[in-house]
């Protein structure tokens, strides 16, 4: 691992931040590729504090055919090992108003970036996919052999992306993929300097129940509690940032020791869940503030229960999710309260 060069598009976000604090405590040297539409640059001075070494920034957009000269030129000078690709657009609601955006940003995009790899001569590409594209055809736990079958355009276009690298992987055996399905990623950096920044009011459990812990928000709405779950509420595999950003890391150990291992799928989480009632009675402790909730109706198109068999990325990449509940509410809750508006502050 020690002194790869590793392209990390979509590195200024939440979960790309993190990668790189990993990678650069690794050993590795890491060229962000970032257009910062929903990312910040302050990001990348606080992943040098954090790790104690520099990221290089290309702010560029990888859907834009504009850009894509200048991508493929300084990817090319950068002598990349490989790449790991978190560069997209990944808001559920958002999708299903926009579809063709969706299609028209994340596809492209990984098109220049492939393209950019092919002509840099480094095939190995580690992809942010989601246990989303699962869908809610299987039993849990869920296993990388498991039906597919999104549902919504956002997770589409993760399948999508997944099906192309592997097409990929298989018309060229110089290629090596790892398609990554990430179950729900929480928490933030122990330090408190990076962490998840949504644009506007939350989609998500945690970072709704961090702005209602902070005052941002009034009240949290409990999606359902008449599933048939052990308290009714939705159980999902929440997995902490850091555990998931070790996990790109070993992904692409894993890859470079392989002669030819084509296109791998690796659910990365913990493999059990929590409900929301238990999230939240665990936030509530790591932050020492209440959190006012009420119940609400189903959210369209959730599911009961959702969590991970994640003994293939255990197995191949020697990975282990380690962090408890109580480290994802703490880290996040110190990123929370020490940021209550984010970078923006
Ligand atoms: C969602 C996305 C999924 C995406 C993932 C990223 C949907 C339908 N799915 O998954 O595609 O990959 O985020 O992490 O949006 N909840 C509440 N109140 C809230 C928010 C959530 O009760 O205000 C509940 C939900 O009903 C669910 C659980 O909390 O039971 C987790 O929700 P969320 O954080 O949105 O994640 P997912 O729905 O699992």
């Amino acid at each position: 691992m020690n002194s790869m060069r590793i392209i990390v598009a979509g590195g200024a976000g939440y979960i790309g931040s993190h990668v790189c604090v990993e990678l650069v405590k690794a050993g590795c040297k890491a060229l962000v590729i970032d257009n910062f539409v929903n990312s910040s640059p302050k990001a990348l001075e606080r992943i040098s504090e954090i790790a104690g070494g520099d990221v290089e920034l290309l702010e560029a957009d990888l859907a834009d055919p504009a850009d894509t000269q200048r991508i493929i030129d300084a990817v090319k000078a950068f002598r990349p090992d490989g790449a790991v690709h978190l560069a997209g657009l990944k808001a559920v609601g958002e999708s299903v108003a926009e579809p063709v955006m969706y299609y028209s940003v994340n596809l492209p995009a990984t098109f220049t970036l492939v393209r950019a790899l092919e002509e840099a001569n480094a095939r190995l590409i580690v992809f942010s996919s989601s246990a989303t594209v699962y869908g809610a055809l299987n039993e849990n736990p869920i296993d990388e052999d498991g039906a597919t079958g999104p549902t919504n355009p956002y997770g589409r276009t993760k399948l999508f992306i997944e099906e192309i690298l592997k097409d990929l992987a298989l018309a060229d055996k110089r290629w090596k993929v790892c398609n990554l399905r990430y179950f729900n990623p929480v928490g933030a950096h122990p330090s408190g300097r990076i962490g998840e920044d949504p644009n506007g009011i939350p989609n998500n459990l945690f970072p709704f129940i961090a702005q209602v812990a902070v005052g941002r928000l009034p009240k949290l709405k409990v999606f359902g509690d008449d599933y048939p779950t052990r308290d009714g509420t939705g159980v999902r595999d929440y997995i902490h940032v850091v555990d998931l950003a070790a996990g790109h890391v070993a992904a692409i150990d894993y890859l470079s020791r392989k002669a030819t291992p084509g296109a791998v799928a690796f659910n990365l989480g913990t493999g059990s869940g929590v409900s929301v009632l238990e999230a939240i009675g665990a936030f509530k402790r790591a932050s020492n503030r209440d959190i006012p909730y009420e119940i609400a109706p189903r959210r369209d198109g959730d599911i009961a229960e959702f969590f991970a068999n994640p003994s293939r990325a255990n197995a191949e990449l020697g990975w282990k999710a380690t962090k408890s509940l109580a480290d994802m509410c703490a880290d996040h809750w110190r990123w929370q309260s020490g940021n209550p508006n984010g970078y923006r502050d």
